[in-house]
C-alpha cells in the first residue's frame, strides 16, 4: 500500500518526506484554507518536496468548469492529479479528463455504488471517507472492504484511496482489505514507527553497550 500524506502544509510534508518513505500528497480545499496561502503558490511548492501523485481539488459545481479547473492544474506539472467530488458533474468532468489523459481522483466517495460510478468514469483513484463514515455511527472500513472486492471482481484498474483515515487502526485495516493507497495526516504517519517495546528495547541496548569493554 502506497503512503500518501494528506496536508497542504509545506513543513509537514517536508517533515515527513525526510523519511523518503511518502509516495504522495493530497489536498483539499479545506486543507488549503488552513495554511492561509494561495492555492497555486502551495502547489509549486508541493510539487518540488514530493515526487509522486499530488492531488489538487475542484472546486466548481458543473463539469465544464471542473475539466478546465483540471486542465490549468495539469499544466503545472506531470504528478498533478485532478481531484472532482462524486457528483454527476464531477463524473462527466472524470471521464472527459481521464479520455483526455489527466489523472484523477473521485473524492468523496461513500458507497460502493458511488464507487463503482468512479471506476467506471476511468477515474485514476476513488477515495473514500472512512472517518467520516465512522463519525455518523456507520462502518467506514467496510466501505474500503467492499470497494475492493468489487473492483477485483470486474478487474477495475481505478485504484482504492482509503481516505480520512484518522488512527494507525484505519491504516492497518486498509492495508488487510487490499487498498492501494492510504492518506494520512502527519499525526497517523508519526504514529506508525511507534512501538513501546521498541524503545524500551534500544534504552536497554544502550543500556547494556555501556558495560562492554571498549579498550
Ligand atoms: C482526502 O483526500 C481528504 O482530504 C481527507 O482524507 C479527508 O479527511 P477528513 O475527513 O479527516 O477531513
Amino acid at each position: 500500500m502506497k503512503i500518501f500524506l494528506d496536508t497542504a502544509d509545506t513543513n509537514e510534508l517536508r517533515e515527513a518526506a525526510a523519511s523518503g518513505l511518502v509516495d504522495g500528497v493530497t489536498t483539499n480545499p479545506s486543507l488549503i484554507a488552513k495554511t492561509g496561502r494561495k492555492l497555486d503558490e502551495v502547489v509549486a511548492e508541493i510539487v518540488k518536496i514530493i515526487d509522486g501523485p499530488i492531488s489538487v481539488e475542484t472546486i466548481s459545481l458543473d463539469a465544464e468548469g471542473m475539466i478546465a479547473e483540471g486542465k490549468k492544474f495539469s499544466a503545472v506539472h506531470p504528478n498533478i492529479v485532478v481531484k472532482c467530488p462524486l457528483t454527476t458533474e464531477g463524473l462527466k468532468a472524470t471521464k472527459a479528463l481521464t479520455s483526455a489523459g489527466h489523472k484523477v481522483n473521485v473524492t468523496l466517495c461513500f458507497s460502493p455504488l458511488q464507487a463503482l460510478l468512479a471506476a467506471k468514469a476511468g477515474a485514476t483513484y476513488v477515495s473514500p471517507f472512512v472517518g467520516r463514515l465512522d463519525d455518523i455511527g456507520m462502518d467506514g472500513m467496510q466501505l474500503i472492504r467492499d470497494i475492493v472486492q468489487i473492483y477485483r471482481t470486474y478487474d477495475f484498474k481505478t485504484e482504492v484511496l482509503a481516505a480520512s483515515l484518522r488512527h494507525p487502526q484505519h491504516v492497518l485495516e486498509s492495508l488487510k482489505a487490499g487498498a492501494h493507497v492510504g492518506t494520512l495526516p502527519l499525526s497517523v504517519y508519526k504514529m506508525l514507527v511507534k512501538h513501546p517495546l521498541t524503545d524500551s528495547g534500544l534504552a536497554q541496548f544502550l543500556a547494556d553497550w555501556k558495560k562492554v569493554p571498549t579498550a
